[in-house]
């Protein structure tokens, strides 16, 4: 099969489209025909080996798996002896796990890290979904418990988390201020943003209005900025930024946070997304209410996945960029 391999860590440019062996399957695998596979800044920071204190995780000198990609959507092909769940030709979306694997024609994932697509999404919206939804569900409904009618505000509204964490606070019944550049304002308020701040003209934290929970996808404020821009009950979750930091990334940051809000009656939560059926399973329930639409920024063939990677590394992605792959005919 044709799939997109690193021999090597560094920029997006050591991503090689090769031809290498199906992934195998175990018992409680599916082997997926993959038609699209969504990128996130974690693809471009691993493709780089970042941040080093991970890489007994993903390898040492090189990654432990050459293949990147963990949001894949795709047709059942094969199915373990043990999985009870799908069979082939169901349409599924879903985690490759955390070594990746989904940039490529087939890839195996453990069968409870899929859930059946839901029908009005395409692949390419489906595999938009893992990690940027998860990532905007675990924020908002379970570390946020963000209620209605309480005050949000989400710092990097319009990226891949952003767009989805505005759509989920707003079904909460919360009142949602995104904060974006100019480009997005539109973007943001077309998903149901309330109110929406051009971060090119205004600073959210000096305008004297305070949020009940502050999700912070950018990391570009200090954390008394932010702690100012909080209810004095107010809750934050940092959650991003930091790869410049190349030992630990946003670690350092995290740790700070935790310090400055532990003598405060304002709270921090910070938490690693993991790949939960669950999780999907009430993403997959709110995108059939057509209570959240993934945004798509632009999609890629998958010979063109260095740049899809690159591109997202710069920071700017307006909602999800996405790997197509065209069973067996890679462009
Ligand atoms: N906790 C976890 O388990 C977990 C999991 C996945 C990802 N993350 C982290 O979450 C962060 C966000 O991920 P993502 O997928 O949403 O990234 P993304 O798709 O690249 O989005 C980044 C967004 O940040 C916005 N932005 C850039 N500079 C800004 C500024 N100065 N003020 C406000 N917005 C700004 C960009 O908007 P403009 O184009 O308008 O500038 C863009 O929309 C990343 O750092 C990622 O590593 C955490």
């Amino acid at each position: 099969m044709k799939a997109i391999v690193q021999d090597t860590y560094g920029s997006a440019d050591v991503l090689k489209l090769r031809d290498i062996d199906k992934p195998a399957i175990g018992d409680h695998d599916v082997l997926l025909r993959v038609r699209a596979a969504g990128v996130n800044p974690a693809d471009w920071a691993i493709v780089g080996g970042l941040p080093y204190i991970a890489r007994p995780l993903y390898g040492m000198g090189r990654p432990k798996n050459p293949v990147r990609g963990t949001d894949v959507a795709g047709e059942v092909e094969a199915v373990g002896a043990g999985v009870t769940r799908f069979r082939p030709g169901d349409e599924v979306f879903g985690w490759c796990g955390q070594l990746g694997g989904a940039f490529a024609e087939y890839a195996s994932v453990a069968e409870n890290a899929l859930v059946l697509k839901p029908t009005r999404l395409t692949f390419v919206q489906a595999a938009a979904v893992p990690m940027a939804g998860t990532v905007g569900l675990l924020a908002v409904r379970d570390h946020g418990q963000v209620q209605a009618g309480q005050k949000v505000l989400v710092n990097g509204a319009s990226g891949g988390i952003g767009t989805f964490a505005v759509q989920i606070a707003k079904s909460l019944g919360a009142h949602v201020t995104g904060v974006t550049s100019t480009k997005n304002v539109d973007l943001l308020r077309s998903i149901g943003a309330d109110e929406v701040v051009d971060y090119t003209k205004v600073d959210f934290t000096r305008t004297g209005l305070r949020y009940d929970f502050i999700l912070d996808n950018v990391a570009n404020r200090s954390l008394s900025d932010l702690r100012r821009a909080l209810t004095p009950k107010g809750m934050l979750v940092p959650n991003g930024g930091g790869f410049d930091h190349r030992w630990v990334a946003s670690g350092g940051r995290l740790i700070k946070a935790k310090l400055s809000f532990a003598f405060v009656s304002q709270t921090v939560r910070t938490f690693i997304a993991k790949s939960k059926q669950e999780n999907l399973l009430v993403l997959r329930e709110l995108i059939e209410a057509g209570k959240v639409t993934p945004v798509i920024d632009r999609t890629y063939p998958l010979s063109e996945t260095p740049q899809a990677i690159a591109y997202v590394g710069q920071g700017h992605a307006r909602g999800k960029v996405v790997v197509t792959v065209i069973n067996g005919a890679t462009a």
